[in-house]
């Protein structure tokens, strides 16, 4: 009740927060198709053609031994998905299984275990990510299945909601027990915009932590480890900020999901107990050339953003609901570019993409228990929130928060919790027009 109060106080001054789009940086495409349109300025032939290189490289389905095409080889010994695109459907973002007798078809599973000292590890024998998949003569590690326990939310005014809490299960263990291990199952973020993030300046990210927020919010960056530069660097991508930077995540993605290995990951996919995966010999070293590597970067850096629908007086107002909610104050509306992108366009610009980069302890309700760099268990990055109307236009599959357990993104609200319960509380507490309104707003972004 104190909550409700709370989002009624603040009515008086919460105004709309709905930014004129910047054509520069987007695409008027709001089909299928949005998430996979360059920016209008990369049109120059040289430009043009990389991100068509890029582009085929991310939809390739590769091949262990390339037969015909040996650019496209290298899969395996032990493998996730044939390509990058499997996940990203539609360059989109992935979705979970219905229950335990689907498989995991855009989604992964992370492990870790924890030492005697309390440090975090890869899992000796399965690595810190599971691989259904090996190339013959290599055993996949295992299924990975998710179970549903349903539960009852009731809405101000007395719509109910039935939120689905999954449990996770391993079967088919190929390499012995997954015992004691920590687990992550995380569904593909959508892939546009990225160039923009990746040249948010450590300096801005810090400033979003340092910036006064209502009370129980907090946001703080996390430190990873950066292999180019070998030193902690604040975190940009993945559900915990786990990454630094886009270069490193697209080789860490070939290197975990395909067993593609780059100059930035040198060694096979296999851990030192597998050893049928370490004597299979590579065709060649690395599998991914570094102009491979820059022609992916510079496509996914390339990808525009889907311009937020005009805005009408009902998204206006659902706007303004979202501020007054206090959704903006991890969904930041606004972040300053740097200047260190390759791309000129995306240089010293101000953009809206509703996160603040920054890791949040979201309760034990979304807690996956386990630590990621400086992450804890309970705290995940806030994911950014522009194009996100279009998830189902993109992929009528997609889901939402980190494991996809939300089918809808009213269910991703009442996941919330932690330091965003008030959000979650003014949200439960509107009417349903209210709650109508501010979902209105999150799809025409
Ligand atoms: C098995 C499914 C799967 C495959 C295959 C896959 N991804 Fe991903 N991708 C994910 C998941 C899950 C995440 C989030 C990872 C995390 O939180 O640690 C992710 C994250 C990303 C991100 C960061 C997005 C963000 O906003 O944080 C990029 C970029 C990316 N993947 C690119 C690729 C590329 C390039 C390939 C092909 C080499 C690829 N992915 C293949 C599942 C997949
Ligand atoms: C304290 C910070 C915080 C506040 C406040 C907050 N969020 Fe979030 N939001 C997050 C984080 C962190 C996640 C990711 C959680 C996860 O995946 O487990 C998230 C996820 C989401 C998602 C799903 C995004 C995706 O990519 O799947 C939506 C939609 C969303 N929030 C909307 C809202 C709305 C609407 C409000 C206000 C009612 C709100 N959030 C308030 C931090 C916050």
């Amino acid at each position: 009740m104190r909550a409700a109060f709370f989002c009624i106080a603040m009515l008086s001054w919460a105004c709309a927060a709905i930014a004129e789009p910047d054509t520069t940086l987007t695409t008027p495409h709001r089909s299928a198709e949005a998430y996979t349109q360059p920016y209008a300025s990369v049109s120059d032939p040289a430009s043009r053609q990389t991100f068509q290189a890029g582009r085929t490289l991310f939809r390739q389905v590769w091949t262990i031994d390339g037969g015909e095409d040996d650019r496209f080889s290298g899969l395996g010994p032990l493998y996730s998905r044939f390509s990058c695109i499997a996940c990203h459907p539609g360059n989109g973002r992935g979705f979970a299984p219905d229950g335990p007798t689907q498989s995991m078809k855009a989604m992964l599973v992370r492990l870790s275990v924890q030492d005697t000292q309390q440090r975090i590890l890869p899992h000796p024998v399965y690595g810190d990510q599971l691989n259904e998949f090996g190339i013959p003569g290599v055993i996949g590690e295992g299924i990975a299945q998710l179970e549903y326990q349903t539960m009852p939310v009731t809405l101000a005014g007395g719509e109910e909601v039935i939120l689905r809490q999954p449990q996770l299960r391993f079967s088919e263990l190929a390499y012995g027990p997954l015992d004691n291990v920590l687990t992550s199952a995380r569904i593909a973020p959508a892939v546009f915009g990225l160039g923009l993030l990746d040249n948010i300046p450590e300096e801005e990210i810090l400033r979003q932590a340092q910036r006064r927020k209502p009370a129980g919010i907090r946001g703080r960056p996390n430190m990873v480890w950066d292999i180019a530069q070998q030193k902690m660097v604040i975190g940009k991508f993945g559900w915990k900020a786990n990454v630094p930077n886009l270069r490193q995540q697209i080789a860490s993605a070939f290197h975990g999901d395909l067993g593609i290995t780059s100059r930035l990951f040198a060694a096979p996919n296999c851990t030192v107990t597998q050893t049928t995966c370490l004597a299979t010999p590579a065709i060649k070293s690395p599998e991914l050339t570094d102009q491979q590597l820059d022609e992916i970067q510079f496509y996914l850096a390339a990808l525009a953003i889907p311009q937020p629908a005009a805005p009408t007086p009902a998204t206006q107002r659902g706007a303004a609901l979202f501020k007054q909610a206090q959704c903006m104050e991890c969904h930041t509306d606004q972040l300053r570019t740097g200047q260190q992108s390759g791309i000129a366009l995306l240089n010293q610009r101000t953009i809206h993409p509703y996160t603040d980069l920054l890791l949040h302890d979201m309760g034990e309700g979304l807690a996956d228990n386990r630590p990621d760099f400086s992450a804890t268990g309970r705290e995940w990055r806030t994911p950014p929130l522009w194009g996100i109307g279009l998830a189902k236009k993109v992929h009528p599959e997609a889901g939402f928060l980190h494991d996809g357990r939300a089918r809808t993104l009213q269910e991703a609200i009442l996941w919330h919790d932690g330091e965003a319960s008030t959000a979650k509380e003014c949200f439960k507490n509107f009417s349903r027009e209210e709650r109508s309104l501010l979902l209105l707003f999150l799809e025409s972004l």
